[in-house]
């Protein structure tokens, strides 16, 4: 077996920033990468939950930011400059969805929605290349998306979620194409239906359950962990020729 077979999924030499890391899709994809050896920084608004997942796992630390606000912003990255040093990862997942008609829905709860799930995955984006640039370092983005930045969804009225999300695939690939030639790969993940403190209105009622089962051709929403793996190949150099790509885990949603 080759180094590079042996180590392909390996993240021991990694530090990587984690957006949303205080529930749901964020904490699960920060113990992944954890459990691959990277050292963590995790972030999000609710520090008590941060610091509960820092005890929880090795190399990790946190600070709390508020995303939407861009001096926040230019905290988190001087705490990193500051008390961890180069990042070479960064997963940019957190967000919000409103749902709501678009005849109802303001124009500032439109902004707000975009603010947070495409201006800051871009502003994190932007502060992380720029670094790595400076130090000659190469690196690895991870975007989260969502399936419902690729189809409509029909049943649920989400037009700035839908489309935040499909700017941040579009965004994946166009920051790939200004940034593979300093060796930093961008990708995102879309993903079907998960339960988390987002969906969870979802979860819970008998019929949004059943139109999920029978609109998925694996007829039934993604379970706890069935998002490790896209994560850790994104992540790792088991995808060291892939980027500007968006992974698609949806049981097969999207393809129907
Ligand atoms: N669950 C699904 O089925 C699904 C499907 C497709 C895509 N996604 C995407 O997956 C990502 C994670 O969502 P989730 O399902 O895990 O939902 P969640 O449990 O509600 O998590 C959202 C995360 O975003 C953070 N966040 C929200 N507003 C923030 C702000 N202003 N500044 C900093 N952090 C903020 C929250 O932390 P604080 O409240 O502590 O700040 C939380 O950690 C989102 O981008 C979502 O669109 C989810």
């Amino acid at each position: 077996m080759t180094d590079i077979e042996e180590n392909l999924f390996s993240l021991s030499s990694e530090t990587f920033l984690v957006t949303g890391a205080s529930s749901g899709l964020g904490v699960e994809v920060a113990r992944a990468l954890s459990r691959q050896g990277a050292s963590l920084v995790l972030t999000a608004r609710r520090k008590e939950r941060l610091e509960q997942l820092a005890k929880e796992l090795p190399n990790a630390t946190y600070c709390a930011c508020d995303l939407s606000r861009p001096e926040e912003i230019d905290n988190l990255w001087r705490f990193c400059d500051q008390e961890v040093g180069a990042i070479t990862g960064l997963i940019n997942n957190a967000g919000v969805a409103v749902v709501q008609s678009a005849l109802e829905e303001s124009d500032d709860a439109y902004r707000s929605v975009v603010e947070l799930n495409l201006v800051s995955v871009f502003a994190m984006a932007r502060r992380f290349a720029r670094r790595l640039i400076d130090a000659e370092l190469h690196g690895v983005v991870v975007n989260v998306a969502s399936i419902f930045g690729l189809v409509g969804s029909g049943q649920v009225p989400l037009a700035s979620y839908a489309s935040s999300k499909g700017g941040v695939v579009s965004l994946t690939r166009e920051l790939a194409l200004q940034w593979a030639k300093y060796g930093i790969r961008v990708n995102a993940v879309a993903p079907g239906w998960f339960l988390s403190e987002m969906t969870e209105g979802m979860f819970s009622d008998e019929g949004a359950q059943r139109w999920i089962a029978q609109r998925t051709p694996l007829a039934r929403p993604g379970r706890q962990g069935e998002l490790d793996g896209a994560f850790i190949f994104l992540s790792s150099k088991a995808s060291s020729y892939v980027t500007g790509q968006t992974l698609v885990v949806d049981g097969g949603w999207s393809i129907l």
